[in-house]
């Protein structure tokens, strides 16, 4: 029996690396990602991997997705919500259509892909694990739909657990720091970066496997008796309050 893992986002960033992690532990993984050419790219030198291109936002698409998934696997060990978009703008510049698109990818997507999962992941007592952010553990100035969007994934995650548990599928979330990716260098300036640095005590941002190490961990048999919990893996940064100067030695 081999087990599948199914990542969304996982052309490139983090559910690229997790893509990578799942195939080490000899999984089969469906990569899922609306950027079609990335995707087949990414996926066409990866042994154990394929390709599915969706966007994760539209239900009839999220739903021909899953079946391909099934398709071709039969099952459905784990599924890693990861797709996401990073739009960072004051309240007052966020309209609607802003706060729309940012909201479909990163709140709807994690729905309706569990959504459609879920029968799957019963037969096998499958784990989810949805990515949110610190910015839904901690609001900050630009971040009102991105840092709502990770907040409600954080509640979504949480509400999986309660419901889905019975069925033995287990539901964490992930809520990475600052790692240098296209969808961060798209919207961190280098006035941020430092910033961040040195906010976090590890005084660095982290990187992609460090991210995939976690979720493999939540997935696995070693986490057997984990589920609704949100792990923040961000060198610190949540569990410190701002780190005022005049405290340092
Ligand atoms: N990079 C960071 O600093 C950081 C920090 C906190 C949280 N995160 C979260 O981690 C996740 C991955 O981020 P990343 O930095 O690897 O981003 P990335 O932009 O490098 O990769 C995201 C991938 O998701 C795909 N995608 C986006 N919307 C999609 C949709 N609707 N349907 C299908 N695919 C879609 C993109 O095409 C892309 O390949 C996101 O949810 C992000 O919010 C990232």
């Amino acid at each position: 029996m081999t087990r599948t893992a199914l990542v969304t986002g996982a052309a490139r960033g983090i559910g690229l690396a997790t893509t990578k992690h799942f195939l080490a532990q000899g999984y089969r993984v469906a990569m899922i990602d609306r950027d079609a050419d990335a995707l087949l790219d990414e996926s066409a030198a990866l042994e154990g991997a394929f390709a599915v291109v969706a966007d994760v936002s539209q239900p009839d698409q999220v739903d021909r997705m899953v079946a391909e998934v099934l398709a071709e696997t039969g099952r459905i060990d784990a599924l890693v919500n990861n797709a996401g978009v990073a739009d960072f703008g004051p309240i007052e510049d966020t309209d609607f259509a802003r706060w729309r698109v940012v909201m479909e990818t990163n709140l709807d997507g994690v729905f309706l892909v569990s959504q459609a999962c879920t029968a799957a992941l019963k037969e096998t007592r499958g784990a989810i694990v949805n990515i949110a952010s610190i910015s839904g553990l901690r609001a900050s100035t630009l971040r009102v739909a991105y840092g709502t969007s990770k907040a409600a994934v954080i509640h979504l995650t949480k509400q999986q657990a309660a419901e889905l548990g019975e069925h033995g599928i287990r539901a964490n979330c992930v809520a990475p720091g600052p790692v240098k990716t296209k969808l961060s260098i798209a919207v961190h300036s280098p006035e941020i970066i430092a910033a961040y640095h040195d906010a976090i005590p590890l005084n660095r941002y982290a990187s992609e496997d460090e991210m995939a190490n976690v979720i493999g961990f939540l997935c696995s048999e070693a986490a057997s008796y984990v589920t609704g919990q949100i792990v923040a893996v961000d060198g610190g940064f949540d569990s410190t309050g701002i780190g005022l100067p005049a405290l340092r030695v």
